[in-house]
């Protein structure tokens, strides 16, 4: 028996003004796609803004619906679109915020499994990593380099072969 560990970095700011210009203005972003979030359900918004390796900047938001498991997360709309509209591409970063009438969110709202596993898979197709922001409105802001670091235990391709 060992017990094993995994040590995990990411960068904590305070507010927006601690950034550096790229990554300030992809949080601005991720607060404007707040305004396309259609999410009647929860009252949750979620915004999303990717950078391309074109500088390019994708917005995306939460879109449910009234069956809850048909919509989707901001995230995976704004990746999703990515694939379709550039499907060459390369996601350099990408920054997520949050906002709700129903209370103040005061902690960066980090994302679900589910889009982490996303986020893994283009990171693999590309070869290169995403730098993740989560963007808590008017506040901090957490900063991760490279999905293995929110999901270690990632499921990646290669499981699927015999061996791995
Ligand atoms: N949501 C996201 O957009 N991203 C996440 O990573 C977690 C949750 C959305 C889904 C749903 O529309 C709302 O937030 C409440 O769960």
């Amino acid at each position: 028996m060992k017990e094993l560990n995994f040590n995990i970095n990411y960068i904590r700011f305070d507010n927006v003004g601690e950034l550096n210009a790229q990554d300030r203005e992809l949080c601005e972003q991720s607060v404007k796609a707040l305004d396309s979030s259609y999410s009647p359900y929860s009252k949750f918004k979620v915004g999303t803004a990717i950078r391309l390796d074109s500088d390019q900047i994708i917005l995306g938001s939460n879109q449910e619906n009234v069956a809850y498991p048909s919509g989707l997360c901001a995230e995976r709309v704004a990746l999703f679109s990515v694939g379709v509209s550039h499907p060459n591409a390369k996601v350099t970063s990408m920054a997520i915020t949050a906002k709700t009438e129903l209370f103040e969110i005061t902690k960066p709202v980090t994302s679900c499994g589910g889009c982490l596993q996303v986020m893994a898979e283009v990171e693999q197709r590309q070869g290169s990593e995403i730098e993740v922001l989560f963007y808590c409105l008017g506040g901090e802001i957490l900063k991760v380099k490279g999905i293995q670091s929110l999901l270690p235990f990632v499921f990646v391709e290669d499981r699927l072969v015999e061996g791995s």
